[in-house]
C-alpha cells in the first residue's frame, strides 16, 4: 500500500511547544515509523504555514517584514522537529514560489468552473489604522456561543466559523478601537456545489474518529454556505485575477495546498520530479492528515471540496486523525501568557526521547490531556527506568556475569512458553494499535511486556537457581531477552533511538521491520549499559518554578492592562490631586508593607498609611514632595485614620512614587 502522511503545517510565527507536538506531529511520526517497519511505501510531508494574518500581526508588532519573521521561525521549528526525531521526508514552507504557483492554479481551476464567484461585501475597516481588517485582526464575542475573545473567523470555545462582520462587539486588534463596516469585493468558494460529492465521500468514512465524523455530519446537515477565500492583505499569494489588486488568497485556502507543493519539492529534491504524482494522483494512495481538533473543518470539508474542484483527479483524504488538546499543569497552554513548554528549551535539559515517551503516554487522543512535570518525572522514573530499564539491566548483568552474554535458544518449559505466548499476544495487539493510531494504549501494552519479564525473573529467582540448575537460569534469561527483543520493536516507533540502543545491547541490528518472532534465536549480547537515567526532584521542582516565573514575568512585561472606559473631563475634574510634602514617616509595627506618613498639603496636615515600605525606607521619603489624591474618603487602617492616597507606579516589579519634575509648593493642584 502507498501512503502520503502529513502533519498540519505549523504557523511560522512562534516556536514549537509541547502541545503542538502531542497533537499533530508525534502521533504522525509514530504512525509513519510503524508503516516503515511494515515496508509500506510512505512519504511524510510537512512545512511551515507562512502566510496569514497571525504572521503579519507578529511582523507589525516587531516592526520587521513578514519574511523575516517567517525565516526565523521556519528554522527554529525545523530544528526542534529534527532534534525530536520527527522524520519528515520534506519540510517546506508556503512562502516559496512553487507554492504560490500551484495555489494560483488551484484557485484558477475553481474560478474557471464557476465554483468561485465575486461578491461585494461588508468588511470591518479601522478608521484609526486606515485599513481593512481581515479575520484575525478583529476580536469580539462569538455570534454563535457568545464566548468572549472570539477570533474574527473562528471561535476557540465552540469551534464554529462564521462571517467576521457577525462578531458581537468587535475590536481592532492593532489599536483596540471599534472598527466600522465598509464595502469591498471578495471571492467566494461555492461549497454547496460539492455537497453531494462530499456527502457521498463522507458516507464511506465510518472508520473515522468519532470527533471528526460527527463534526462533519453536523456541518453537512446545517447546509454549506459559501466561504470567502480572498483577503485584503499584502502578505500572501496574490489572487490571480486582473481586478483583484491588493488581495491575496485566504491562508486557509492555500495552506493545505502546501502538502502538495512540499511533495513536489520532495520529488524534485530526490531527482524524480514526477514522483509526487504517485502520491497525489493515484487513487490507490492513502492520504492521511494528522491535525489538531481546531483544524477539522478545513481538512474534512473545505480542502476536499477544493480538491474535488480541480481539473486533475486528486486523492482525497483517506483519514484525518484529529487529536484533542494538551493542557499544561492544569491550565490551557497559552503562548500569549507564556504558559507553555518550548520544545527546544526542554530538549536542552532532558533527552528528547523522554519527551516523546511522555507525550505518547499522555497523547490527547480521545479527550484533552495534561502535561505535568511531576507526572513526567513519574513516567520516566517509574516506567522507563524502573520497569524497562530495570529488566534490561538485571538480565544483561546476570547473563554477562554468568554466561559471557551468550544465551542460546532451548526448549521451553510450560511456564516459560506461557510467558512468551502472553507477550506475543500483546505484541500483536500493539501492532493493531498502531494501525488505529492508539499510541497511548501502546505505551502501556509495551511496558506490560517488560512488566511480565520482571515478574518472571522475580518468580524464577535466578540468583538462587544458579547454584542448582544452570539450564533453568538460561531459560529464565532467554525468555527475558526474547521479551526485550519484542519491546525493542514494539516501542521503536515511539523511542527509535533508545530502542536501537537496546537492540545493539541485545546483539541485534537496527530495527528495520516488524519482526515475526523467531523461537530459534540465539542471543549474543553486545556492549551493555544503562538504557535510561532517572530525573531527580530538584531538577523537576526547578522546572516548575521556572515555568511560573516565566509566565509571571511575561505578565508584567508585555501585557498591559486594558485601557479603561472613556470618561468626560468632568469625571477627571472630580479628582483632587495635590502636591504633598512628607513631614514624618514611620513603619507600621508588625507589617513590612506599610508606612505611616504625616504630610503637609498646604492648607492642612494629614496622616495616612501608604503601602510602600517594601520599596522605600521611612527616612528616604521624609522631605519628598509627592502627588496625592486628597479628596478620597478616609479609611481606618491598622488603627490609623488614613486620609488620602499618595500616587505611585508599579513597573517591572518595582514601585516608584510620582513626584513633580520641578519645585512646587505643598498644596499645588495637579491637573
Ligand atoms: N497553521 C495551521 C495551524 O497551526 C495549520 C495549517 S494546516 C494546513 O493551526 F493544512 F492548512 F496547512
Ligand atoms: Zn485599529
Amino acid at each position: 500500500m502507498r501512503y502520503l502522511v502529513t502533519s498540519a503545517l505549523p504557523y511560522a510565527n512562534g516556536k514549537l511547544h509541547v502541545g503542538h507536538v502531542a497533537g499533530a506531529y508525534l502521533p504522525a511520526d509514530i504512525f509513519v515509523r510503524w508503516l516503515r517497519l511494515h515496508h509500506e511505501d510512505v512519504v511524510y510531508i510537512c512545512g511551515t504555514d507562512e502566510h496569514g494574518t497571525p504572521i503579519s500581526i507578529s511582523a507589525d508588532k516587531e516592526g520587521v517584514s513578514p519574511a523575516e519573521v517567517v525565516n526565523r521561525y521556519h528554522e527554529s521549528i525545523r530544528d526542534a522537529f529534527s532534534t525530536l526525531g520527527i522524520g519528515f521526508d520534506n519540510f517546506s514552507g508556503t512562502a516559496r514560489p512553487k507554492h504560490s504557483e500551484i495555489s494560483q492554479e488551484f484557485f484558477s481551476a475553481l474560478y474557471n468552473k464557476g465554483h468561485v464567484i465575486p461578491r461585494v461585501t461588508q468588511q470591518f475597516y479601522c478608521e484609526h489604522d486606515l485599513r481593512f481588517l481581515p479575520d484575525r485582526y478583529v476580536e469580539g464575542t462569538c455570534p454563535r456561543c457568545k464566548a468572549p475573545g472570539a477570533r474574527g473567523d473562528q471561535c476557540d470555545a465552540c469551534g464554529q466559523i462564521y462571517e467576521t462582520t457577525t462578531l458581537v462587539e468587535p475590536r481592532c486588534k492593532i489599536c483596540g478601537n471599534q472598527p466600522i463596516v465598509r464595502q469591498t469585493t471578495h471571492w467566494y468558494l461555492q461549497l454547496d456545489d460539492f455537497r453531494e460529492k462530499l456527502t457521498a465521500w463522507i458516507s464511506h468514512k465510518g472508520y473515522w474518529k468519532e470527533n471528526v465524523r460527527n463534526f462533519m455530519l453536523n456541518l453537512l446537515e446545517q447546509g454549506l454556505i459559501e466561504r470567502p477565500i480572498t483577503r485584503d492583505l499584502s502578505w500572501g499569494v496574490p489572487v490571480p485575477l486582473a481586478d483583484a489588486e491588493g488581495k491575496v488568497l485566504y491562508v486557509w485556502f492555500e495552506a493545505p495546498i502546501g502538502y502538495i507543493s512540499s511533495t513536489v519539492e520532495w520529488a524534485e529534491r530526490i531527482g524524480q520530479p514526477e514522483r509526487w504524482k504517485d502520491y497525489w494522483l493515484d487513487p490507490e494512495t492513502r492520504l492521511i492528515h494528522f491535525i489538531g481538533k481546531d483544524n477539522i473543518i478545513f481538512h474534512a470539508l473545505i480542502w476536499p471540496a477544493v480538491l474535488m474542484g480541480q481539473d486533475k483527479t486528486y486523492c482525497l483524504p483517506h483519514d484525518i486523525p484529529a487529536n484533542e488538546f494538551m493542557n499544561l499543569e492544569g491550565e490551557k497552554i497559552s503562548t500569549s501568557k507564556n504558559w507553555a513548554i518550548w520544545v527546544d528549551e526542554f530538549m536542552e535539559k532532558f533527552p528528547p526521547e523522554y519527551l516523546r515517551y511522555y507525550l505518547a503516554c499522555n497523547a490527547p487522543e480521545r479527550g484533552d490531556s495534561d502535561f505535568s512535570f511531576k507526572d513526567f518525572q513519574q513516567k520516566v522514573n517509574g516506567e522507563l527506568n524502573n520497569v524497562l530499564g530495570n529488566l534490561a539491566n538485571r538480565v544483561f548483568t546476570f547473563a554477562g556475569k554468568n554466561f559471557g552474554g551468550e544465551i542460546g535458544h532451548r526448549d521451553l518449559s510450560a511456564a516459560g512458553q506461557a510467558v512468551l505466548d502472553d507477550a506475543l499476544a500483546l505484541y500483536a495487539q500493539i501492532d493493531d494499535g498502531y494501525r488505529d493510531y492508539q499510541v497511548k494504549k501502546n505505551t502501556k501494552l509495551a511496558l506490560d511486556i517488560a512488566r511480565m519479564g520482571n515478574r518472571w525473573f522475580d518468580e524464577r529467582q535466578p540468583w538462587a537457581q544458579i547454584k542448582t540448575d544452570q539450564e533453568a537460569v538460561k531459560e529464565t534469561l532467554w525468555v527475558c531477552l526474547a521479551l526485550l527483543r519484542l519491546v525493542s520493536i514494539a516501542l521503536y516507533p515511539i523511542l527509535p533511538s533508545s530502542m536501537n540502543r537496546l537492540r545493539s545491547m541485545l546483539g541485534l541490528g537496527e530495527a528495520v521491520d516488524w519482526e515475526q518472532f523467531d523461537p530459534q534465536v540465539d542471543f549474543r549480547l553486545g556492549e551493555t549499559g544503562p538504557l535510561f537515567s532517572k530525573l531527580d526532584d530538584a531538577q523537576i521542582d526547578a522546572e516548575i518554578e521556572l515555568l511560573r516565573q516565566n509566565s509571571l514575568q511575561h505578565a508584567s512585561n508585555g501585557n498591559f492592562e486594558p485601557i479603561k472606559e472613556q470618561i468626560a473631563y468632568e469625571d477627571f475634574a472630580r479628582l483632587d490631586i495635590r502636591i504633598a510634602r512628607v513631614l514624618e514617616a514611620a513603619p507600621v509595627p508588625k507589617t513590612n508593607k506599610l508606612l505611616h506618613l504625616k504630610v503637609d498639603i498646604g492648607s492642612e496636615t494629614r496622616e495616612l498609611i501608604a503601602g510602600i515600605a517594601e520599596h522605600y525606607k521611612a527616612e528616604d521619603v521624609i522631605g519628598k514632595d509627592v502627588a496625592m489624591l486628597v479628596n478620597l474618603e478616609p479609611k481606618t487602617i491598622r488603627g490609623v485614620r488614613s486620609h488620602g492616597m499618595i500616587l505611585a507606579v508599579h513597573s517591572e516589579g518595582k514601585l516608584s512614587l510620582v513626584v513633580p519634575a520641578g519645585d512646587c509648593l505643598p498644596g499645588s493642584v495637579v491637573k
